[in-house]
């Protein structure tokens, strides 16, 4: 069933198979990858930093349509990338809507393989929310239609097919997905030029500028690194900002690389809200850790700053496994002259109700260790000398591997539950994320054993570092239908550390 599905899969690409798409599919199965650097070895190479940062364009949702499409964009100086986008383009035009609004969309698949819209942190009705075998094929549409009820925040949207979700993030499909709603306007936060919103990815590039996506079975462990950092769409760009306070939205959009974020000068700065809207009290902090598909709101106080160059960059970090090596930059900020904006950080940001953890009916242990299932697996492989599903044994949650039609866990509309995530016995780092619910952390032990600042809020992803367990706790909502729990690192993700839930 999974063997046959993967087939209809990669048959319905091979318009773009060797051109890079599934290829690397076909390559890691065949054990004929030439890009088999161990995945710790790859070094960032920092750019001269002398291109402008882009930012996406706004959605015209009057229009009520966009498309996935295939097109070119120059990222590295005189070259052009073949790219996705939810336009012309790299990434996707921005979509703000206030609380309460409707979301009514057609969506146009111009891509030359199966596709869908999965609005990553949105509680939308399962049935709008890209099931990852919920396709929609080559030329055809579908109209995503839903309100938009709950908390201000930054959003994402990407797609989610399975076994295509990676390579289709990796050449550019992505988008933010900004919700507003009166307690924030309220706040008066920075905005203007003095709020920015940037997606920061790791990619790989080959002679022609072309993206390469190809992991290896080590890369599928370990995540794949590239070593070119783009923002927005843009490879190590500067932008030019006030001497004032700004707002900072970031996403983690890379498929497996978690980023330490700090500035170049040592400067603290306040994080104001986390995956789903803003916290309770700012939180100030000199770093912070963000794992693919966590976002984080932050304020810096740049006022002093006059005609100063900081960059933003990735700093060291222990504990993670593979990760956190190296520091480098990932972008400039060029300060200008003082804004005639004031401003004082506000003492509370939002009221954020903790959940009784007495009200909850259930309590569901996850084990993503997945200790023992590349042994299990490479046995398996050396005794057929075949392929044999390779890759959807690799990452397992509670020893179940994704398929489709299987529903794991059957949870009923509006009931709160407990979540636990263990990693404890594992040594890769998780990103675990739960679509269309927003959950509270309660506590994590091991590693670290505590919460950082960004987790102090509402979230829907939450990374999970070698040796951690962490609890998790959420309200249902009412909606009833499927939707999966899968860890955010996509090259885990695709080899099977995703399950099926049903809310009934
Ligand atoms: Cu960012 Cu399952 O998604
Ligand atoms: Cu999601
Ligand atoms: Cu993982």
């Amino acid at each position: 069933m999974q063997r046959k599905q993967f087939i209809k899969l990669t048959g319905a690409t091979s318009a773009f198979t060797m051109s890079g798409g599934a290829a690397w599919l076909l390559q890691s199965c065949n054990g004929q990858n030439k890009n088999d650097m161990p995945a710790n070895d790859i070094k960032i190479i920092e750019s001269d930093f002398t291109g402008a940062l882009p930012s996406p364009p706004l959605m015209d949702l009057a229009a009520g349509e966009f498309a996935a499409t295939a097109s070119s964009a120059e990222i590295l100086k005189g070259k052009k990338t073949e790219v996705y986008g939810y336009y012309e383009g790299i990434l996707g035009k921005t979509i703000v809507l206030n609380k309460g609004d409707k979301l009514n969309l057609n969506f146009k698949n111009n891509l030359p393989q199966p596709t869908n819209v999965h609005w990553h942190g949105l509680i939308a009705p399962p049935d709008m929310d890209g099931f990852p075998d919920f396709l929609i094929q080559p030329n055809n549409s579908f109209r995503y239609e839903f309100t938009v009820d709950q908390r201000a925040g930054t959003y994402w949207y990407h797609p989610h097919p399975h076994y295509l979700t990676a390579q289709q993030v990796v050449k550019g499909l992505a988008g933010f997905f900004i919700v507003t709603d009166e307690e924030e306007k309220a706040l008066n936060l920075p905005s203007g030029e003095n709020e920015t919103a940037f997606v920061i990815q790791d990619k790989r590039f080959d002679a022609q500028g072309n993206f390469i996506y190809s992991p290896t079975d080590e890369e599928l462990m370990t995540g794949y690194f590239a070593d070119h950092i783009i923002v927005n769409g843009a490879y190590n760009p500067y932008k030019k900002l006030n001497a004032a306070w700004n707002r900072m939205r970031i996403i983690n959009g890379s498929t497996a690389r978690v980023y330490n974020l700090a500035f170049s000068n040592g400067q603290e700065y306040h994080v104001i809200g986390s995956d789903a809207g803003l916290m309770a009290v700012p939180e100030t902090v000199k770093n912070i850790l963000l794992s693919p598909g966590e976002r984080i709101d932050l304020l810096v106080d740049f006022t002093s700053s006059e005609n100063k160059e900081i960059f933003l960059r990735s700093e060291t970090f222990t504990g993670g496994g593979a990760q956190g090596g190296q520091t480098f930059n990932i972008m400039k900020f060029k300060i200008g002259v003082k804004s005639s904006q004031p401003f004082t950080l506000p003492q509370k940001l939002s009221s954020v109700i903790k959940i009784d953890p007495s009200t909850a009916t259930k309590t569901r242990t996850f084990d993503i260790s997945n200790a023992g299932v590349e042994k299990k697996m490479k046995q398996e492989n050396n005794k057929s000398g075949e392929m044999k599903n390779r890759k959807m044994n690799m990452h397992t949650i509670n020893g179940q591997s994704f398929e489709e039609k299987t529903i794991s866990e059957t949870v009923n509309a509006g009931a709160t539950e407990i979540w636990e995530f263990d990693n404890s016995k594992g040594d890769e780092i998780h990103p675990m994320h739960i679509h269309g619910v927003h959950f509270q952390l309660l506590e994590r032990t091991g590693g670290r054993n505590k919460l950082t600042a960004i987790e102090k809020g509402w979230k829907d992803t939450v990374m999970l570092m070698p040796g951690e367990k962490l609890r998790t706790i959420m309200t249902f909502p009412v909606f009833k239908g499927k939707r999966v729990v899968h860890c955010h690192n996509l090259e885990h993700e695709e080899s099977g550390m995703m399950l099926g839930f049903e809310t009934v």
